[in-house]
Parts: structure tokens; C-alpha cells; sequence
């Protein structure tokens, strides 16, 4: 899918520079060229003798000779490749790039470059999340520069965060997006995907809610827009970042949820993730609940709309694939089936939300683990994370629609 294409890869240097060479290895199994720049720091991490060795070209450094520049210039080296991808990017490197520094072999390359530009942060959570990195970061986007993660999790320095370096996986896949052939199997069809809790008012100040946090829909998303889609996301409130490739739709509570899905129709593919509330209070009161009014106050709850059974209802504008999910505890597959069943959709991801043998939970977290359901087969997926599921249903998703379609 890369074959024949050429990628400049700078390597920052940040503890996270060993997962370039994972990075290298997997973008030439995809038949890519892979020319690598080592930066200071990088060197620091590892060698450019194992960057060598897998890239299977000569490494450069900022021991660039005369020689080398004779024999490559600064200049040819950046416009050669069909991209230019750093990965680890430091947050040092981003604000050189920023200002247009061009004091070293990487940021001369970067500066002389005129193709598309990636930086795949890494760093600690508190130097990423520094006014000063986020106004970088925002500056490097608004330049057209492509910037993928970080991811959260834990970090190498012993602390909890944002700022893993993306899953390689992710990255070859944004790689592969960007430049690769036959990387955009749902290129003229159109997704939907809802994602995050509901929020339902009790009063102008209190509501219902969950626990849910956006993240494996907005990678679901995410993942389907790569590929090519025009999506929508339908999503309750959450802390997320817009995903890229998609448009978002910010919604409220169950109803404007139905009311936002129901305006995207008609599509070819519903994902439905959202954590929508079972129930409402059936009349919110118009001002505050005070607490002195006597006995507590007594919720009487109706039922919200259930949009993944709107959606999977025949109609003229039913989508060819509609997908629920389904977060269980007990008999994960036994419900999800039955799931499948009443509300007639066509795939049901079963999600064990029960803690893991850490006793961490689902929500919020970072990783899942899911089966895939459909009327004639029950697949178990080996626990992995949020965006490497997401990417792997997008594609399944993809196989299904073009074989429809063929
Ligand atoms: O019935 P339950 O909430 O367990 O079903 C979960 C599935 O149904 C998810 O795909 C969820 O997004 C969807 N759902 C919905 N509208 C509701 C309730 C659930 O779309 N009111």
C-alpha cells in the first residue's frame, strides 16, 4: 500500500525514539522507502546503526559531513520523499519548527521541505500540556502540518498522561491515508457514528448522566473518516479534541441526540456507541430544586427514544450496515446476541465493561476488549487499544460495504 512511496523520517530524541524503529519496520513491510534523519537528542536513544540496519539506507546526522552533503544535500533529501514524518517529536523540535529555526540537520530539512509534514508528539504530560506546547501545537496545525496524538496512558517517566507517542500502528494507518494507494476503500460513502454519554435534566443545574468518555467512538470515527468516509459524529458532551476526518455534532441529551442523528440521514454506515440514558425525568423543573422544600424530591422517569432501534428499523432510509454495541458484565455474548436480536441492527460489538484483572474499568480507559457479532458469527478480538480496534472495525466495515456494493 506504500510501495514506491518515499518517507524522510526525523527521529527526535525522546524516550520514545526506540518505537521509530518498530515505525521503519512497518512501514517498509508496506513497500515503503524509508530515508531517516537522526537528530541530536535521537542519538542519545539509539543508534544509527539499528536505524540503518532496518531502513536499510544510510542514516543521517547532524555529523553531516561535507561529504554527505555533497552527495545529498539538505535540499534533496527533504524533497525527495513524498513525506516528511518526525516521530518521536520532541516539544523542543516543535517550537524550533514553530519559529522557522533552522539550526540543525532535521529543522534545515523541515524548512526546505515542500511536501506534507507529520509530527507525532512524545514527551511528559506536563511539558505537553504547557500553554506554550499547545500554542505550538496549534501553530503547526494552522501551518497545514498533520499532527497525530499523543496518546494517554502511562508514561515512560512514571507518570500518568497524555503523551505516549501514538500506536504505530495509528501512524502507519495516517501514513497510509496521506500517501498510500487503495488506502480510502470508503471514499464516496457516508458514516454516522454517536459517541459519549446523554445528559438528561433534572433541573437547570442537575442531571442524569454516565460514565461514559467518548473514546472508543470518536476512534471509531475517526477511523472510518481515514478511510475515506464523510462522517458525522453525534456526540454528547465529552473532553475530546475533534477527531480528524470528521465533522462533529455537539448534542445534549437522548432526544437532541435522535433529533442530530435523524438530520445525517441518509448514510451507508451507523456505528451507535453512545451511552445514551435509558430514561429522562419526564418533566425537568424550570428552577433550582432547593433542598429545604421537604422530603426529597421524587424523580418520575419516562423512557428515552432508542436511536440504535430507530436506526435499524426498515425504512427507505435504513443505512446498509447499522452496528450497536453492547456493555455488559455477565453472559457478554448470550446478551449482546439477544441485543442483536431486539433491535434489529446487524452487527453488535459485545464490550466487557467489567473491571480487568487490575481492576480497571472500561470507561475512560485506554484499551478494550470486544467481540464482534454478527446474525451467523461470534469473533473474539485480543484486548488492544481503543484506536487499534477502531481501526480494525473501520476496515471490517469497509470489506462488508464494498462487498455489498461488488
Ligand atoms: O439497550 P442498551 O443501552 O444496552 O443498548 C446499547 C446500544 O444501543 C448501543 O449501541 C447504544 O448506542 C444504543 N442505544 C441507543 N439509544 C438508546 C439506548 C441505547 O442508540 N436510547
Amino acid at each position: 500500500m506504500l510501495k514506491d512511496r518515499n518517507i524522510l523520517l526525523i527521529i527526535g530524541g525522546g524516550i520514545a525514539a526506540f518505537r521509530a524503529l518498530e515505525l521503519i519496520r512497518r512501514l517498509k513491510e508496506q513497500g515503503a522507502g524509508v530515508r531517516c534523519i537522526l537528530t541530536e537528542g535521537g542519538a542519545e536513544f539509539i543508534t544509527a546503526l539499528s536505524v540503518a540496519g532496518l531502513s536499510g539506507e544510510k542514516v543521517f546526522t547532524d555529523l553531516f559531513s561535507l561529504t554527505d552533503e555533497a552527495e545529498m544535500g539538505h535540499i534533496r533529501l527533504s524533497r525527495e520523499a513524498d513525506l516528511v514524518v518526525v516521530a518521536p517529536a520532541t516539544a523542543n523540535l516543535m517550537a524550533r519548527m514553530v519559529a522557522g529555526v533552522a539550526d540543525d540537520l532535521a529543522t534545515t530539512a523541515l524548512l526546505a521541505s515542500d511536501k506534507p509534514v507529520m509530527v507525532c508528539p512524545s514527551m511528559n504530560v506536563e511539558m505537553w500540556e504547557k500553554p506554550s506546547t499547545q500554542r505550538n501545537v496549534a501553530a503547526l496545525e494552522a501551518d497545514g502540518i498533520i499532527c497525530i496524538g499523543p496518546d494517554s496512558g502511562s508514561l515512560a517517566c512514571g507518570e500518568e498522561g497524555a503523551g505516549r507517542l501514538a500506536d504505530i500502528d495509528l501512524i502507519v494507518a495516517e501514513i497510509t491515508a496521506l500517501i498510500g494507494t487503495g488506502a480510502r476503500p470508503l471514499a464516496g460513502l457516508k458514516a454516522l457514528v454517536t459517541a459519549g454519554p446523554t445528559l438528561e435534566a433534572i433541573d437547570p443545574v442537575r442531571f442524569i448522566a454516565n460514565r461514559s468518555s467518548g473514546k472508543q467512538g470518536y476512534a471509531i470515527a475517526e477511523a472510518l473518516g481515514r478511510l475515506g468516509a464523510a462522517t458525522t459524529l453525534v456526540s454528547g458532551p465529552t473532553a475530546l479534541r475533534v477527531p480528524r476526518h470528521v465533522t462533529r455534532v455537539d448534542v445534549t441529551s437522548a432526544r437532541d441526540m435522535l433529533a442530530a442523528v435523524e438530520d445525517a440521514l441518509p448514510v451507508d454506515v451507523a456505528v451507535c456507541v453512545a451511552a445514551v440514558s435509558d430514561w429522562r425525568p419526564e418533566t425537568p423543573a424550570g428552577s433550582k430544586i432547593k433542598k429545604n422544600s421537604g422530603a426529597p424530591p421524587a424523580l418520575k422517569l419516562v423512557e428515552n427514544p432508542d436511536i440504535l432501534a430507530a436506526l435499524s428499523a426498515p425504512s427507505n432510509n435504513r443505512p446498509q450496515l447499522v452496528v450497536g454495541f453492547a456493555a455488559e458484565t455477565e453472559n457478554l455474548v448470550e446478551q449482546a446476541q439477544a441485543k442483536l436480536a431486539s433491535k434489529g441492527c446487524d452487527w453488535i460489538i459485545a464490550n466487557d465493561v467489567s473491571p480487568d484483572a487490575r481492576g480497571e474499568v472500561v470507561f475512560g480507559a485506554d484499551e478494550n476488549s470486544i467481540h464482534l457479532i454478527t446474525a451467523d458469527k461470534v469473533e473474539a478480538w485480543e484486548r488492544a487499544r481503543k484506536s487499534v480496534i477502531a481501526d480494525r472495525l473501520a476496515h471490517r466495515i469497509a470489506d462488508a460495504l464494498t462487498r455489498k456494493a461488488g
